[in-house]
C-alpha cells in the first residue's frame, strides 16, 4: 500500500533538518560562533558572506557528514563537515569558494571535506573562473589517516592541475599546519592575518623537541615571519575584513582564466604629462629615491596594488592600470640595497612575471639596478641558480613587455631586467640612464689598472679615466645607436608613451617553440 505522505510533517522535518544544518555550518550554533569570536577570528560562513556579493553566494554540499567511524568520530557529526563550499559573485564576476570551520575538528580534512573542496576545484576549473580557499585548518585529520592524507593528494593535485589555468588565492584565516599550508603553497596568492592566522609544517612543540629551539607561534609562522622572512605570503592584513578587502581589490586585476583578459575599467584621457616625474632621479647617481614615486608618476591615480610589499623590498612588484588596463609592474628599488639584484629579490619578480604571463597581464619593468648582490652568502645560497630564475622567466613570458631604464643598468642586470635582447617588446630610457658593464669607477679600476699604477699620481690618473669610462657608457645614447633602447625619453612623456605603446602591442602574439614544458632553474 502506498504510504500517505504528510506534508506537513515533512515540512516540520525538512525545517529542523534545515535549522540543524544552519547552526552546524554556522559552526554549530551559538558556541560555536563564540568560540570563533572568541578567538578574533569570524566563523566560516561570515568569511563567504563578506567575500561575495550580497545574495550571490549558492552553496553545495551543506549535508556531507564525515564516514570514519574511528576514535570517537562515531559519536559527533556536523552537517558539511567543517568547510563552506560553493559558488557566488565578487563585484559581479563568478568566483568559487571553500571556507573551512576551525570549530569542527579544528577544520581538519576528512575524505569528505576534501571531496567537497575537489568539488568546486573541478567546477572553477571547467568553468574558468578563480577559486578562493578559506583556510582556518589543523591539516589532515589525524583520526582518518591515510584517507585524508589521500584527500589532500587529491587537492594538491588539483591545485597544480589548475595552475596557470585559472587564478587560485589563499587566505590563511586561523593556525594552519601540513596539507593546509602545502595547498596554499601551489596557488598564486596567499593572505594571512596578524596576530590570528599562522603557518606551519610543524608547530612549536614539535620544533622544541626536534631542535629544542622555543620560539611562539607568532614568531614561527605569523604573518610577520611570513611577509618578512620568509616571503612565503604575499599579503599580511591587519584584521580579517582587510584580508577579504584585499582578495576582492586583488580579483579586480585578474582575468577569469588563462583565456581571458583582465578587466577593463573606463578610462577619459586627462593628464598625461606628468611633470612630477621629472624631479625625483637625484643629481648624484649613488643617492637612492623611491621607485614607487616613479610608479605612481606613471599609473592611473592611485592604481598601483602592491605585492609582496615586505618581502625582498630592494624589489617592488604589483598590479596597476594604464589608460584602464591591468598591467603588472616589477622595479628596482633603489631606497632599499641600491636596488641591487639578490636571491630573495630575483624570485620574487620571477613569480611574479610568471603570473602575469600565465594571466595575460601585460608587463612593465622599471629599471634602475646597479647589479647582482655579491658575497659568499648569496654565492653559497645559489644566487646564480637563483639569479637565473628572473632572467628565464622574462625570457619565456609572451605578454606584452616594455621597459624604462631611469638609471642603472649595470652588468647582467641589464640582460636580466626585461632587455630588449630576451624578448622586451619596447625598451625606453631617460637621459639619466646609465648602461654598461659596471660603475665607472670599478670599470676604470680593473681596465686601467697598470696605467693607474704606473702614473705619478695614481688618483688624478684614475679620475680621468672614471670621467672617460662616464663619458662614454653613464647615457642611454650607446645603446640607443645600437636600436637596444627605442627612444630615449623625458620622464614627464613616460605615460603617454606607455598608453600608445601598450595600446599598439594589445593584440601582440607570440608563440614559445613547440615543447612539453621548459626546465625553469628551480
Ligand atoms: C583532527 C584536529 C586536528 C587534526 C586540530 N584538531 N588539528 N583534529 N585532526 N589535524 C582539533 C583538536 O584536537 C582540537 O579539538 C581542536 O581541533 C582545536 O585544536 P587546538 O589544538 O585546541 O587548537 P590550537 O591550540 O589553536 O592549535 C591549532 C593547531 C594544532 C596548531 C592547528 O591543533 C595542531 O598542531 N594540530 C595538528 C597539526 C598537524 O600535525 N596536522 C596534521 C598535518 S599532516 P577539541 O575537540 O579539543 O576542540 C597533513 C598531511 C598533508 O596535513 C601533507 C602535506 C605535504
Amino acid at each position: 500500500m502506498k504510504r500517505k505522505v504528510d506534508s506537513q510533517e515533512l515540512s516540520k522535518k525538512f525545517d529542523e533538518l534545515h535549522r540543524k544544518n544552519q547552526e552546524s555550518l554556522l559552526g554549530g550554533g551559538e558556541k560555536r560562533i563564540e568560540q570563533q569570536h572568541g578567538r578574533n577570528k569570524l566563523t566560516a560562513r561570515e568569511r563567504v558572506h563578506l567575500l561575495m556579493d550580497e545574495g550571490s553566494f549558492e552553496e553545495l554540499g551543506k549535508f556531507v557528514m564525515h564516514r570514519c567511524k574511528d576514535f570517537g568520530l562515531d559519536k559527533e557529526y556536523y552537517l558539511g563537515d567543517g568547510v563552506v563550499t560553493g559558488y557566488g559573485t565578487v563585484n559581479g564576476r563568478l568566483v568559487y569558494v571553500f571556507s573551512q570551520d576551525f570549530t569542527v575538528f579544528g577544520g581538519s580534512l576528512s575524505e569528505t571535506h576534501a571531496e567537497k573542496i575537489v568539488k568546486v576545484m573541478e567546477l572553477a576549473m571547467q568553468n574558468g573562473a578563480p577559486l578562493i580557499g578559506l583556510n582556518d585548518s589543523g591539516g589532515a585529520r589525524i583520526q582518518e589517516g591515510v584517507v585524508s592524507l589521500g584527500g589532500y593528494a587529491d587537492i594538491f593535485y588539483r591545485n597544480v592541475m589548475a595552475s596557470g589555468v585559472i587564478p587560485q588565492i589563499s587566505a590563511i584565516m586561523g593556525p594552519c599546519a601540513g596539507g593546509a599550508v602545502y595547498s596554499p603553497a601551489m596557488t598564486d596568492f596567499i593572505f594571512m592575518v596578524e596576530n590570528t592566522s599562522f603557518m606551519f609544517v610543524t608547530g612549536p612543540n614539535v620544533v622544541k623537541t626536534v631542535t629544542h629551539e622555543n620560539v611562539t607561534a607568532e614568531e614561527l609562522g605569523g604573518a610577520s615571519a611570513h611577509s618578512m622572512k620568509s616571503g612565503v605570503t604575499h599579503f599580511a592584513s591587519a584584521n580579517e575584513m582587510e584580508c577579504i578587502n584585499g582578495i576582492k581589490q586583488l580579483l579586480s586585476y585578474v582575468p577569469q582564466n588563462c583565456e581571458d583578459d583582465a578587466p577593463r575599467v573606463d578610462y577619459t584621457p586627462s593628464e598625461e604629462v606628468r611633470e612630477q616625474l621629472n624631479s625625483i632621479i637625484p643629481d648624484n647617481p649613488n643617492q637612492p629615491y623611491d621607485m614607487r614615486e616613479v610608479i605612481d608618476g606613471i599609473v592611473d591615480q592611485g592604481s598601483f596594488f602592491e605585492v609582496h610589499k615586505n618581502f625582498a623590498e630592494n624589489i617592488v612588484v604589483g598590479f596597476a592600470r594604464i589608460a584602464g588596463r591591468s598591467i603588472g609592474i616589477v622595479g628596482n628599488q633603489p631606497a632599499s640595497l641600491a636596488g641591487v639584484l639578490d636571491i630573495d629579490a630575483s624570485v620574487k619578480g620571477a613569480r611574479f612575471v610568471r603570473f602575469c604571463d600565465c594571466f595575460n597581464i601585460p608587463l612593465l619593468v622599471l629599471e634602475d639596478v646597479p647589479g647582482f648582490l655579491p658575497g659568499t652568502d648569496q654565492e653559497w645560497n645559489a644566487i646564480i641558480t637563483n639569479g637565473a630564475k628572473l632572467l628565464y622567466a622574462f625570457s619565456e613570458a609572451t605578454v606584452p613587455r616594455i621597459t624604462v631604464i631611469t638609471r642603472k643598468a649595470y652588468g647582467g642586470a641589464y640582460d636580466v631586467m626585461n632587455s630588449k635582447h630576451i624578448g622586451a617588446d619596447m625598451n625606453y630610457a631617460w637621459p639619466t640612464a646609465e648602461i654598461a658593464v659596471m660603475g665607472a669607477k670599478g670599470a676604470a679600476e680593473i681596465i686601467f689598472k697598470k696605467e693607474i699604477a704606473d702614473a705619478e699620481d695614481s688618483e688624478a690618473k684614475l679620475n680621468e679615466k672614471v670621467d672617460e669610462y662616464t663619458r662614454k657608457f653613464a647615457n642611454p645614447y650607446r645603446a640607443a645607436h645600437r636600436g637596444y633602447i627605442d627612444e630615449v625619453i623625458y620622464p614627464d612623456q613616460t605615460r603617454e608613451k606607455l598608453i600608445r605603446a601598450f595600446q599598439m602591442l594589445e593584440n601582440k602574439v607570440a608563440k614559445l617553440p613547440k615543447k612539453k614544458h621548459g626546465n625553469i632553474p628551480l
